[in-house]
């Protein structure tokens, strides 16, 4: 990767975003960042501007809206100085699914997906034809836990999981290093922001120690970093136990559990 490129960040204006922002930022990288909130924006740059030098600019976009989108698209396709993406921007909605306004359900797989992958296929295309660069989506533990309890919100995590191991099957090969990052509970305003009581969550890591353990696992260049899994062995059961799989799925036949039923 070209020494230092911009970084694009996408709901840098809080949270895990924003906390990205400050690490790149003090790592010598300019900054894109984005989001809703333009005055937090400015706020977060002008101190990341005054305290490490680097240039920050600020582009203010709801994700969910495909013109404001557009924008961001663009910015990824045309500015050959963002080497990195941050698909970070990503919200959750309180309640079970039949709680749900069906407008909220939309409007989170809006944002956790449909803009996410938008943003990876708006900028892959040029990392790769430059052979470097690198393309983090912040999933989540959710997307592999349906008994969590976040059906809706776990889905989109369970995409962007899936989305990651797959781009980065396909674009490893081509220079281009991709990560997921899957954190579980953390210290944000996702928290109130989706109606839940962060009291009522057992353990949760500071956002400072996830980001920076996300890093450690971006400069190794893991595929899946999972910051809060202490046994990374049961990750690697995981994915064994899923590709002993694979090879069986190339089938004539239906399995005899099904043929006795015929
Ligand atoms: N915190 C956790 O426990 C946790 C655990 C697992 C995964 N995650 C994931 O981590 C990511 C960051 O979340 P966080 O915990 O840092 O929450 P957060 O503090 O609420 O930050 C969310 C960010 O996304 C931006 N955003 C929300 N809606 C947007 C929209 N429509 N368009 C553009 N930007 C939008 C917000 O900025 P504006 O409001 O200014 O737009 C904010 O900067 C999310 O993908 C989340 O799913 C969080």
């Amino acid at each position: 990767m070209a020494e230092n490129p911009s970084v694009l960040i996408t709901g840098a204006s809080s949270g895990i975003g924003a906390t990205y922002a400050d690490r790149f930022a003090r790592r010598g990288h300019n900054l894109v960042l984005v989001a809703r909130d333009k005055e937090r924006l400015e706020v977060i740059a002008a101190r990341l501007r005054n305290e490490t030098g680097v240039a920050v600019d600020v582009l203010q976009a709801d994700l969910t809206k495909p013109v404001e989108l557009a924008t961001v698209e663009a910015r990824l396709r045309d500015d050959r100085r963002i080497g990195i993406l941050v698909n970070n921007a990503g919200a959750s909605v309180g309640g079970s699914f039949v709680e749900q306004a069906t407008d909220d359900v939309e409007r989170i797989v809006s944002l956790n997906t449909t803009a996410l992958v938008r943003l990876a296929s708006a900028v892959a295309p040029r990392l790769t034809g430059a052979g470097e660069g690198a393309i983090i989506n912040i999933g989540s533990v959710v997307g592999v836990a349906p008994e969590f309890g976040m059906t809706v919100y776990g889905a989109t995590k369970a995409f962007v999981l899936f989305l990651s191991q797959g781009l980065s099957l396909e674009l490893i090969p081509k220079g281009v290093y991709v990560q997921a990052v899957l954190p579980a509970a953390t210290r944000t305003e996702i928290w109130e922001r989706s109606g839940v009581d962060i009291n009522s969550i057992p353990a949760m890591m500071e956002v400072g120690e996830l980001v920076d353990a996300a890093l450690a696992g971006f400069d190794r260049r893991e595929a899946v970093t999972i910051p809060p899994l202490h046994d990374a062995a049961q990750w690697d059961a995981y994915q064994a136990a899923r590709q002993a799989m694979l090879p069986g799925f190339g089938q004539s036949r239906a399995a005899e559990r099904y043929l006795a039923a015929l």
